[in-house]
C-alpha cells in the first residue's frame, strides 16, 4: 500500500513495510479507521525530512509518530496516559529502537520527563480521545456502553461512577454547565439526582437515556442529546482542562529557540485556552484597555502566532468526520526564558478549582 505525503517543498512517497502490517493487523476493523487529524499540515510545519528530535503528547494510535519516524534523520519521544496505547507503542519500540521512546504518562507532566536540553524541534499535542478509545465498549465513552461507567483515559483519580453517583448535585450541575456548556444543566442534575437515589448509576447507556429524560423535545436534536453532559463529565474525571494548562506551560519551558508548538483541539473551551495562551506569551498580547498606560509587557516567548486556526480540508472532512471541528493553532517559540506561568494559568483559575474541588 503506498501513502502520499505532501511537505513544503516536495512531494514524499513511502511504502507499508511489514511491520506495519502487523500493526493493523492486530486492530479490528473499528480500530483500523483511525485517521490521525490534519497529519499532512503538521508535516508540513514541522518539516521532518531535515531530521530533528520531535514530542508527540498525545500518541494515540502513533498515526503522527509513525508518520515523523519515516523520516530517517528523525527521533520521537511519545507520551500517552492510555496504557493500552502500549500496544502499539511496542511496535514502534522494535522497529527504532534507537529513534523512539515511549512513556506511559500525563503530558501535564512534560517538564518533569524530560531534561532541559532536549532541544525538541517540535511539541505536538492532540487532544481529546482516539478514536480506538471511543470505539471501546468497555470503556464508557459511548452512549451505548453497558461496561462499567468509567470514561478514563488513564491514571485517573476516580472514575465517572464515583463523580455521577456521589457527587453533590449542585457541583454535578455546575460541571455540566461550565464544561459541557449545558444549558440545561440544573434539570440534568436533578433528574441524576432523582435517578441515583433509587439505585445507583451503571453504566453509559443508562446515563443516556437518564439525560435523554431529562432534555425536554429531545427527538429535535441532530446529536445525542448526552452529548454534552457526556463531554463535561469526561473533561471532569480527567481533568483535562488542567492538564491542557499544564502541559502548554511544561512545552514552552522545554521548547528552545525555533522549537515549534502545535496544539490540535476540538471543542471550543480547548480552543479558547490555545488561543489565549499564544496571545498572552507573543506579540499579539493586547492591552486591557486602550485607557490605561501600556502594562509593562511579560516578554513575548512566542513567534509567528497564526492569528486563526487551521482547519481540516474538504477531502480529510469527508473520510474522517471527527476532524471537522478540530482547530490547529501553532507558534514558534524565540530564546526568552519562561518565568510567568502564573499569568496564564490565573486566566483559567476557575477550570483548576473545578476540575481540582474534592468529591
Ligand atoms: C486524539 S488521540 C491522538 C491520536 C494520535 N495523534 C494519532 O495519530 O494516533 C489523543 C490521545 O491523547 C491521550 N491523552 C489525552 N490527554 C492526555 C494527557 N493529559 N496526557 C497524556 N495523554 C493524553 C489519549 O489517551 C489519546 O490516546
Amino acid at each position: 500500500m503506498k501513502y502520499q505525503l505532501f511537505c513544503e517543498d516536495k512531494k514524499i512517497k513511502w511504502t507499508i513495510t511489514t511491520e506495519e502490517k502487523f500493526m493493523n493487523a492486530t486492530m479490528s476493523s473499528e480500530e483500523t479507521k483511525h485517521h490521525p487529524v490534519m497529519l499532512n499540515q503538521i508535516l508540513s510545519i514541522i518539516s521532518p525530512q531535515h531530521g530533528g528530535t520531535f514530542i508527540d503528547c498525545t500518541f494515540g494510535g502513533g498515526g503522527y509518530s509513525q508518520a515523523i519516524l519515516k523520516f530517517p534523520k528523525t527521533k520521537v519521544f511519545a507520551i500517552d496516559r492510555d496504557k493500552l496505547t502500549k500496544k502499539y507503542a511496542n511496535h514502534l519500540v522494535k522497529k527504532f529502537p534507537n529513534r523512539f521512546n515511549f512513556f506511559q504518562e500525563k503530558f501535564s507532566n512534560l517538564d518533569k520527563i524530560f531534561q532541559e536540553n532536549l532541544n525538541p524541534k517540535a511539541i505536538i499535542f492532540d487532544l481529546g480521545l482516539s478514536s480506538f478509545q471511543l470505539a471501546d465498549k468497555n470503556r464508557g465513552f459511548s452512549f451505548k456502553s453497558k461496561d462499567f461507567l468509567n470514561m478514563e483515559m488513564g491514571i485517573n483519580e476516580y472514575s465517572t461512577y464515583d463523580v455521577i453517583n456521589t457527587l453533590d448535585k449542585e457541583y454535578l450541575a455546575t460541571i455540566i454547565r461550565v464544561l459541557g456548556e449545558e444549558k440545561d444543566a440544573r434539570i440534568i442534575a436533578n433528574k441524576i439526582d432523582k435517578y441515583r437515589k433509587k439505585s445507583p448509576i451503571k453504566n453509559s447507556q443508562e446515563l443516556a437515556l437518564i439525560v435523554n429524560d431529562a432534555k425536554k423535545n429531545f427527538n429535535k436534536y441532530k446529536k445525542n442529546p448526552a452529548t454534552k453532559t457526556f463531554q463535561a463529565i469526561r473533561i471532569f474525571v480527567n481533568k483535562e482542562l488542567t492538564e491542557l494548562i499544564l502541559g502548554l506551560i511544561g512545552a514552552a519551558k522545554l521548547l528552545s529557540n525555533g522549537g515549534i508548538l502545535i496544539v490540535v483541539s476540538f471543542h471550543s473551551i480547548e480552543d479558547k485556552i490555545v488561543k489565549n495562551f499564544f496571545n498572552l506569551y507573543s506579540n499579539l498580547k493586547k492591552n486591557p484597555s486602550r485607557y490605561l498606560p501600556i502594562k509593562e509587557n511579560i516578554p513575548s516567548l512566542f513567534e509567528k502566532v497564526i492569528k486563526k486556526p487551521l482547519i481540516a480540508d474538504l477531502q480529510e472532512v469527508k473520510k474522517n468526520i471527527r476532524s471537522r471541528s478540530a482547530k490547529l493553532r501553532y507558534a514558534t517559540r524565540n530564546s526568552n526564558s519562561f518565568f510567568y506561568p502564573n499569568d496564564f494559568k490565573k486566566k483559567f483559575i476557575n477550570f483548576f478549582e473545578l476540575e481540582n474541588g474534592r468529591i
